[in-house]
């Protein structure tokens, strides 16, 4: 496998990364995964410009020009001969002795990036899935891409330990987004989901999904969803790159809509996969 390392492409075996890397001691760096269709990265502009906000969020200096980085990444899918894929980015704070403290500006951010596999979930996509409720216990700037997921991990694998696909976080009786994804209702035709602020990440997917709801006049609006209300929606999907859309059909034991993907879900992957190659 080549692997991106700073703007050198390398073998996996010639890059190795420093035990006192502030990414892997503190989680304090950033990331994005982006995925490939047909040989070519999807929404690559979105993803490198969430990174840059991100980067910027905690006070951070991307090691390379994001046009650099982007012809890096075109080659790193190239040189690996992704077809269908994604690709993994990292940049962490750099290299020093461990101190909380940011170790200033002779430390150079070190950004890595690989590809992984990503396959369409398509039984998921086409069935449908059942999600459990898992408190929300992040920190309060979910907006920022960064590394430390712990309470993601945690809230994922109670999920699957449930054996539901994945948790939905709610905070104070409202439902924020999910482990890995966005979520959203469907109620008399409207499209509705979490607004963008600092307790979600706004998902490129989810920006993809209000413009084909904008293009092709299907109601949306940005409002908190209450989980007390989760009996009243007519339909639910999650949605992220490497899912894509997902419709949710249960949630905790409750049943939504007719058990099954609704319309308007359904409307959306066929308007998805059509902006996708
Ligand atoms: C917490 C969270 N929300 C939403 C998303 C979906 O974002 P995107 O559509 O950009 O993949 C992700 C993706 O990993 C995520 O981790």
């Amino acid at each position: 496998m080549r692997v991106l390392l700073q703007d050198q492409l390398l073998n996996r075996d010639e890059v190795a990364i420093d035990i006192e890397d502030r990414g892997y001691q503190f989680g304090d760096g950033v990331y994005e995964v982006m995925r490939v269709y047909e040989g070519q990265l999807f929404t690559i502009n979105e993803h490198l410009e969430r990174l840059a906000r991100s980067a910027d969020q905690i006070r951070m200096k991307l090691p390379l020009r994001l046009d650099v980085l982007k012809e890096r990444l075109i080659e790193l899918v190239s040189e690996n001969s992704v077809q269908n894929g994604a690709v993994y980015v990292q940049v962490s704070r750099g290299v020093s002795l461990r101190n909380h403290s940011f170790p200033g500006d002779k430390v150079t951010p070190v950004l890595i990036a690989y590809p992984l596999p990503g396959k369409k979930p398509a039984q998921e996509q086409q069935n449908g899935v059942q999600v459990n409720l898992v408190d929300d216990m992040r920190w309060l700037r979910c907006d920022i891409k960064s590394l430390n997921l712990l309470w993601n991990v945690m809230a994922k694998q109670e999920a699957l330990d449930k054996g539901t696909y994945e948790a939905l976080l709610h905070r104070d009786g409202t439902i924020t987004e999910g482990s890995s994804t966005n979520f959203y209702a469907v109620k008399d035709g409207t499209v509705y989901t979490h607004p963008a602020n600092n307790l979600i990440l706004n998902g490129i997917t989810r920006m993809k999904i209000i413009e084909l709801c904008s293009e092709n006049g299907i109601p949306f609006m940005e409002k908190e969803l209450y989980i007390n209300e989760r009996t009243s929606f007519d339909e639910a999907f999650i949605s992220s790159t490497t899912i894509e859309i997902v419709p949710v059909t249960k949630i905790e034991e409750d049943v939504i809509g007719e058990g099954k993907p609704g319309e308007v879900t359904k409307r959306l992957q066929e308007l998805f996969r059509k902006i996708t190659p």
